[in-house]
Formats: structure tokens, C-alpha cells, sequence
């Protein structure tokens, strides 16, 4: 037995135990997976920089009209749902780790069909194919690294899933910048492919291996992630205590602890997107271009810094605020970033100029006189506003709260009901903004969507449990006992 001195550590979580753990292979193995989201934040960023270049494309079978660079923008969204319920179903079977590494196919043909592309077609394809790696890249990496964490770092470590995909959007609006879209393809499908490389040396997660009887795999992998100073005895036993039969049955829906938490995840997902993240972000060249900024093209990239500085900081204090108070101060600020958008159509005067650009772009009663636009400044600030609003809370967390909350295992199908959720509302939201603003008016959609952001944090306040600090089984055990 070990004596009083020696006593290695107990939870690596616990705020007061004798830390010896080692996050070094921790850390290396999160940065593996989120090369993952990066590579899925390339494919969202991908059709801003290309959807101009390909509408003037001197290949006519590529050239791109209005409505046909909406669908090569969203088929993503669709490829990506549909991802969802493959992940749900392959992620239980084949395991976190391999899923992911299956995933670098679908991103690299994507890209490849896209750049041999010889009519729109191919396009959609291309599109749709890396849609669905990003859908099942979606629901893989948070479970992956919430199941190989340990609790004092998996907020800062989950929310670096949602840091990785907008650092990939803001690569792609920068690469975009100075490549032409054919070679924006080729660096695009790099991070899958590094992906690939890094995940091979990585390992599958210990709770995964557990619930599959691999006991000596499993150890092997907490010796690897915790380093050898720690009790891998005591982490597997509590492991262990929870790891129920491997199956799970749809009847069990009818569980609380199944149901409660299953609830809560695919409402988080789209009160996320019903914050009107996507439309709002689509819609961002041209409030820029209302103000009268010289290059409004920068406004995207200006987006994606906001974005990306915002999401960082959020990783950096989540373990310490919790994830609820970042919950409803993101929500509170969408609000009134919103409303102030709002404000802002409501005072604007319409216009009757026709200038294409806005009408490919814009919904017909945003399009405003450019000379009577002293109000830019507001739209603009908003803008900002609402980006760190939503980096700072609803971006990471309802997918790292995702990965937190469902039993083992229900995780593979709850998961993917929430990607699917996710992404088929995000494809809703930016297919339908056009045809919401004729119908509620530019300002009567804004306020909608501040509304709904106010009932986000009316949500997060009453249904929302706190998972900070706590293990991935106290937080099913909390389940249970709320029956
Ligand atoms: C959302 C996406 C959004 C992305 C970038 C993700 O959390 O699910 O819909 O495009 O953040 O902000």
C-alpha cells in the first residue's frame, strides 16, 4: 500500500488534490482532435472568398448565378446535419478515435472534387461531402475531449473545439485573400490531412475502451494522458462504477436521466442558431458596406478576429466563471446588440437604388440609401457586439456542454441528434433570413431574434445545469438523482 507521503493523486480534477498529473500527452492528443474543427472551419470560411471569384468565373459551366452560390454556401449545412446522424451512429461502434481519422477522407475528396470540378454539380458535391465530415467532426472531437480530460481542464480544453473553427474561418477569409480558389482548396484540405498524422500516435478514450471491457488498452491510455504519477487505478474504478451495458435502446427515452439531459442539449443547440449567428455573419460585408468602410471585403476577416480573440478568452476563464453566468452574459449581450440592429433599420429610410451587389446580398427593405446612412456606426458597433456576444458564450459552450451531459452510453445518438439539430436549424436560419425580412420587416426579424436571445438566457437560468469542476460521472450521477 502506498504510504501517507507517497499517496499518489486521487481525481486529477479535485481543486484540493496533491496534482502530479502531467496534461502534456493531454494536451497534445486535444491538439490532434481540433484539427479536426479547424479543418471544418476551412470549409465554412471556403465559399466566402469563392462564391466571387466563381460568379465570375471564366469556365461558364462553373460560373455561379445568385441562387446557385446561396446552395454552394449552404449544402454545407445539409452535409452537415446529414453527418450528424452518421456520427451518432458510427461514433458508438467504431469508436471516438477512429471516426475521426475516417473523417479526413470525406474533407480532402470534397476539396478534390471541387477543384476538378467541371460543372456545378461537382461543386454541390464537393460541398456536400465535406458538409458531412464536418457534421461527424462536429459530434466526435467534443466527446473525444471531454472523455480523455479530466474536470479542472475540460472546459479550457472543450472550448478549443469552437476556438479551432473560427480560427479555420479566419484562415480561410485570410487565405482567400491572397489565393485564388483553387489553391485556397489545396491548403484547405491540409489540416485533415495533419489531422490524420496526429491521430494515428493518439489514443482511443479510456471510458470508450471501458465500456468495451479493453481494460489493459484502457490503462494504457490513462497512463499516456496523466502521466505515471497518478492513481489510474482510482480514475478507472470510477469509470468503471458508471459503465452501464453498451447498448442503448430507443425505449430508454423514456428514462429522466436519459431524457432530461437529452432535452436540454438539442434545445441548447437551437436556441444557439436561432440567435441568427450564421444569417447576421453572412450578412456582414454589407453592413460595412452601409457604413461606407473603404474595403468592405475586410469586414469578414474583421468578423473572424473579433471572433477568434473572444472565443480565446472565453477558453481561458471558463473553468473558473462556469459555464452558465458566460451562458447568460452572452445571451444578455446578444439582446442588446439585436436590438440595437433593430433600432438601426427601424430609423434607416429604405431605399429605391438598385445596386446589384446589395441585391444579391440583401433582403429587400435592408437595402438603404448610402448618403442618408449616418447611422452606420451603429449597425457596425453591433455587429462587433454581437460576434463577441456570441464567442464569448453561445459559440463554445452548448457544444462542450453537449459532450458533458449524456449518459455514456446514449452519448453517440443524443450527440447526434444535437449536430443534426444544429446544423439542419443553421441551414433554416440562412436559407429562410431573406424571406423572414419581407415578411417581419428587417427590424421586426432583429427583434425576433433578440427575443429569442432573451429566452436563451431565460432557458439557461432555469434548465442549465453548472458542470464546471465536476466529473463526467458526477454529472450523470446528478442526472439520476434529479428523477
Ligand atoms: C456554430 C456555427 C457557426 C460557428 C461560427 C458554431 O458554434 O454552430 O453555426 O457558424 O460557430 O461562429
Amino acid at each position: 500500500m502506498a504510504s501517507e507521503e507517497s499517496r499518489p493523486l486521487l481525481d486529477p480534477g479535485e481543486p484540493n488534490a496533491e496534482c502530479k498529473v502531467q496534461n502534456k500527452n493531454l494536451y497534445l492528443a486535444t491538439f490532434a482532435a481540433v484539427l479536426g474543427p479547424l479543418s471544418f472551419g476551412f470549409v465554412l470560411g471556403f465559399s466566402s472568398p469563392a462564391i466571387p471569384a466563381l460568379k465570375k468565373s471564366n469556365n461558364l459551366e462553373l460560373r455561379l448565378d445568385d441562387n446557385e452560390a446561396s446552395w454552394f454556401g449552404s449544402v454545407v449545412t445539409l452535409g452537415a446535419a446529414a453527418g450528424g446522424i452518421l456520427g451518432g451512429c458510427v461514433v458508438d461502434k467504431a469508436g471516438r478515435k477512429l471516426t475521426l481519422m475516417l473523417c479526413s477522407l470525406p474533407y480532402v475528396l470534397g476539396f478534390l472534387i471541387i477543384i476538378a470540378a467541371q460543372d456545378v454539380w461537382m461543386l454541390y458535391a464537393g460541398r456536400l461531402l465535406s458538409g458531412v465530415a464536418s457534421g461527424v467532426t462536429s459530434l466526435v472531437v467534443p466527446v473525444y475531449i471531454s472523455e480523455i480530460s479530466h474536470s479542472k481542464v475540460r472546459g479550457t480544453l472543450g472550448s478549443c473545439v469552437q476556438l479551432m473553427v473560427v480560427t479555420g474561418i479566419l484562415g480561410s477569409y485570410a487565405a482567400g485573400m491572397v489565393l485564388d480558389w483553387h489553391w485556397l482548396a489545396v491548403v484547405c484540405s491540409l489540416p485533415p490531412c495533419a489531422m490524420l498524422a496526429f491521430m494515428i500516435f493518439m489514443p482511443e478514450t479510456p471510458r470508450f475502451l471501458l465500456n468495451r471491457n479493453q481494460r489493459p488498452e484502457a490503462m494504457a491510455a490513462l497512463q499516456f494522458l496523466r502521466g505515471p504519477q497518478v492513481d489510474h487505478e482510482w480514475e478507472r474504478r470510477q469509470i468503471e462504477a458508471n459503465a452501464e451495458d453498451p447498448g442503448f435502446s430507443v425505449a430508454e427515452f423514456k428514462n429522466p436521466a436519459v431524457y432530461k439531459p437529452f432535452l436540454i442539449g438539442v434545445t441548447m443547440m437551437f436556441f444557439q442558431q436561432v440567435t441568427g449567428v450564421n444569417a447576421i455573419m453572412f450578412y456582414a460585408e454589407t453592413i460595412f458596406e452601409d457604413a461606407n468602410f473603404k474595403n468592405s471585403s475586410v469586414a469578414p476577416v474583421i468578423v473572424g478576429v473579433i471572433q477568434v480573440l473572444f472565443t480565446a478568452l472565453a477558453a481561458l476563464i471558463i473553468d473558473r466563471t462556469g459555464r452558465k453566468i458566460l451562458l447568460i452574459v452572452s445571451g444578455f449581450i446578444m439582446a442588446i446588440s439585436t436590438a440595437a440592429f433593430g433600432m438601426y433599420f427601424k430609423t434607416m429610410p429604405l431605399s429605391s437604388g438598385n445596386s446589384s451587389h446589395l441585391e444579391s446580398l440583401t433582403p429587400p427593405n435592408l437595402m438603404l440609401l448610402q448618403e442618408e446612412n449616418h447611422l452606420a456606426w451603429l449597425a457596425v458597433v453591433s455587429l462587433g457586439l454581437f460576434i463577441a456576444g456570441f464567442a464569448i458564450g453561445w459559440g463554445p459552450i452548448p457544444w462542450l456542454v453537449m459532450s458533458e451531459i449524456f449518459p455514456l452510453r446514449a452519448r453517440g445518438v443524443a450527440s447526434g441528434a444535437c449536430v443534426l439539430t444544429n446544423w439542419f436549424m443553421a441551414f433554416l436560419v440562412t436559407k429562410e433570413f431573406h424571406d423572414l425580412t419581407g415578411f417581419l420587416t428587417s427590424y421586426g426579424t432583429f427583434w425576433l431574434f433578440s427575443a429569442t436571445c432573451i429566452l436563451n438566457v431565460i432557458f439557461t437560468v432555469l434548465c442549465v445545469p453548472e458542470t464546471k469542476g465536476r466529473t463526467l460521472e458526477q454529472i450523470e450521477a446528478h442526472f439520476r438523482r434529479a428523477r
